[in-house]
């Protein structure tokens, strides 16, 4: 058996997919353009989606910025650096946030997951599939922009939410970036749900306009759908919660931000039965890795 096919039977053991194992539903929180509001998306729908009872795990991907850990306020003693390169079992560097919500640093040390060897990425998926049983739902914040890194875990993973905002600029980039997922050669319809969220409205008719006008040009130009998410609006108390290093769900709890992540929530958890996309699991995330460097 030469290396390739080990790893491939190292996934194939880990897709639970066939068996009647419990695998975690993957939201990935992405965005064209910096500074939309994805890490804001990310923690505060992590924490409304425990509120409905789920049990979530935050996994954040955008390598060398703490995002995560500054918003929420915890400073991670271990990463995912400590996995891949220092023997950590990963449940050894889950670090536990408020509400039973946990959380794993990608840490600053890796330099984009497409960097890692075959070994590395064997002791990564390995370890990545225990998170199945750990949460209902594992959300992971990327980072901004079409690198190749961000791109690897929007196609790997089967719910995606791309952030956007009504600058002109902010829609323009996620039309590129919906270019490039229907380019990408790893993109299958059937695979991928992708609801936008637009934040930073003045009003939810704003975010619906936007989402329609966009919307017309996927439809035209490109060959995958797009669903609507929700709006959030522009909202003082985000700011506000984001200086005193606090989640806006949890400072201001009736804030019109915090009622808006509630609705998305609610939409995602909504139906859940119904699902059409088959849930992967998170050690499935990292397939593409794989078949790339075999
Ligand atoms: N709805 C909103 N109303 C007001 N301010 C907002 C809103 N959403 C985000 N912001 C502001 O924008 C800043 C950036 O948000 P956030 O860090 O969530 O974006 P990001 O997309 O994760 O950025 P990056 O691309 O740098 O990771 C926040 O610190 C906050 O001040
Ligand atoms: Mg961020």
């Amino acid at each position: 058996m030469d290396q390739a096919e080990q790893l491939r039977n190292i996934v194939r053991m880990n897709n639970k997919t066939e068996k009647t194992e419990k695998v975690a539903r993957v939201i990935t929180v992405t965005s064209g353009k910096g500074g939309v509001g994805k890490s804001n998306m990310s923690v505060n729908l992590a924490i409304q989606l425990r509120k409905l009872g789920k049990s979530v795990l935050i996994f954040d991907a955008d390598f060398g910025l703490a995002n995560i850990e500054v918003l929420f306020g915890a400073i991670p003693k271990y990463n995912l650096g400590d996995v891949i390169y220092r023997n950590k079992n990963i449940k050894e560097v889950i670090t536990a946030g408020p509400m039973g919500i946990k959380f794993i640093s990608g840490g600053t040390g890796i330099d984009g997951l497409g960097n890692l060897n075959k070994g590395q990425i064997e002791t990564l998926v390995n370890n990545l599939s225990e998170l199945d049983n750990l949460a209902d739902v594992i959300v992971v914040d990327t980072g901004a922009g079409i690198s190749d890194s961000v791109l690897d875990f929007v196609m790997s993973g089967s719910e995606v939410i791309l952030v956007t905002t009504p600058e002109p600029t902010s829609i323009t980039d996620s039309y590129s970036m919906l270019k490039a997922i229907n380019r990408n050669s790893n993109y299958k319809k059937s695979n991928l749900q992708i609801r936008v969220a637009v934040n930073k409205v003045s009003s939810q008719n704003e975010g619906k306009a936007l989402f329609s006008k966009l919307n017309v040009v996927v439809q035209r130009f490109l060959e995958l759908s797009i669903e609507y998410l929700g709006a959030i609006p522009m909202d003082d108390s985000i700011y506000k919660a984001v200086m005193q290093q606090s989640p806006v769900s949890f400072k201001f709890p009736n804030s019109k931000a915090t009622r808006a992540y509630e609705d998305i929530a609610k939409i995602i958890v909504s139906g859940e039965e119904e699902q059409i996309i088959s849930k992967k699991g998170i050690a499935h995330l990292f397939t593409n890795f794989i078949r790339k460097k075999t």
